[in-house]
């Protein structure tokens, strides 16, 4: 059976990868997630922020920077508090790199252009195999247009694509007016894939004390149907590398993917939630599951329920929509 699937121009084993996440923290759990089949890593994020307030210090240190917007700087973690420095973010990418022999991702966390996309250099130098920038982002302000922040990210992913040679994936939000048009601009730019899609942490706030509760709480199957769709409508429509990130957990979510259009299958809730053998049970099932059906490899079955054969998907979407509603008889 040939698992092999193309990547951001990267050959993979197979298309499971581990997305980023605290994994690759510790070498050893990363070369763990390698044995028990994973075909590449990414590493958790380093922030625009994190890496602003490196600069800053540096600058404050030589020149006495007074801090811009003191209030606005207080709601981010101290500089202490983020897991990896950049530094050493820097040293574990080089560890990892000399430990593992999969591609190790590194990831770059930011929208703003600015200073800190250099880091991706940094990243390449170090041996980063590709770079995924996340552009996580929530626009609160009223005056701010969708257009302008748009162009906004396309100078940031243009920024850095154009200081490295190695790949960049853009992670993107599911809540862009046309994400189709926005990844197309991507692609434009030299993205060479896009991660679909950030999960966004959904804030609650406890009535009693009135205080907001961010939580991290992990994710299940239900999730992957927002990805589904739009794997199926960005696939036919692009040349890139697509990657799917939120809700993958058993073998079915993963050939529901491939089937969408996915290069590559992120994971990780799955993986903190079972550890690092599940990998092997889930190529098993893909395994099994193609073989089944008289497959042979990935490229055969890749895509074949994306939108491609469909003349209006933004029709059939619609219909789809009223059908359901219809659907329901009291
Ligand atoms: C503990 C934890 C840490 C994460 N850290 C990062 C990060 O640093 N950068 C990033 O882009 N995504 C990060 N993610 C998001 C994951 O990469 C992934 O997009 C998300 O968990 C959805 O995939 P899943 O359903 O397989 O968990 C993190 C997720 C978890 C649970």
């Amino acid at each position: 059976m040939n698992l092999k699937t193309h990547y951001l121009g990267l050959t993979l084993e197979n298309p499971l990868i581990v997305g980023a996440s605290p994994f690759c923290d510790n070498v050893a759990a990363a070369r763990q997630l390698q044995d028990a089949g994973a075909s590449a890593i990414v590493m958790r994020s380093l922030f625009e922020e994190q890496i602003d307030a490196e600069q800053k210090g540096l600058l404050q240190n030589t020149e006495g920077m007074a801090d811009s917007n003191p209030e606005a700087t207080s709601y981010f973690p101290s500089y202490n508090e983020y897991q990896l420095t950049p530094d050493h973010y820097l040293r574990q990418l080089a560890e990892l790199k000399k430990a593992l022999s999969i591609p190790v991702i590194a990831s770059l966390n930011g929208c703003r252009p600015g200073g800190w996309t250099d880091y991706a250099r940094r990243f390449e130098a170090a041996g980063a195999n590709a770079v995924e920038l996340n552009l996580y982002q929530l626009v609160t302000e009223s005056n701010v247009a969708g257009d302008q922040v748009e162009a906004e990210m396309l100078e940031t992913v243009a920024n850095v694509v154009n200081c490295v040679k190695v790949p960049v994936a853009v992670k993107l939000s599911p809540f862009h007016t046309s994400p189709a048009h926005f990844a197309k601009a991507l692609e434009n730019v030299g993205a060479a894939g896009v991660v679909t899609f950030n999960r966004f942490y959904q804030p609650d706030f406890n009535i009693d004390d009135l205080e907001v509760h961010p939580h991290l709480r992990l994710s299940d199957s239900s999730e992957l149907l927002l990805r589904l769709r739009w794997l199926a409508i960005l696939s036919p429509q692009l040349r890139m590398s697509l990657a799917v990130s939120g809700g993958v957990h058993t073998t079915e979510d993963i050939v529901k993917a491939l089937l969408a259009g996915a290069h590559g299958v992120q994971m990780v809730s799955v993986l903190l939630r079972h550890g690092p053998r599940i990998i092997t049970t889930l190529l098993a099932g893909l395994n099994h599951w193609m073989e089944e059906r008289g497959y042979e490899s990935i490229e055969q079955l890749r895509g074949s329920m994306n939108l491609k054969r469909c003349p209006d998907p933004t029709a059939f979407e619609r219909a789809n929509y009223i059908r359901i509603l219809q659907s329901w008889r009291v």
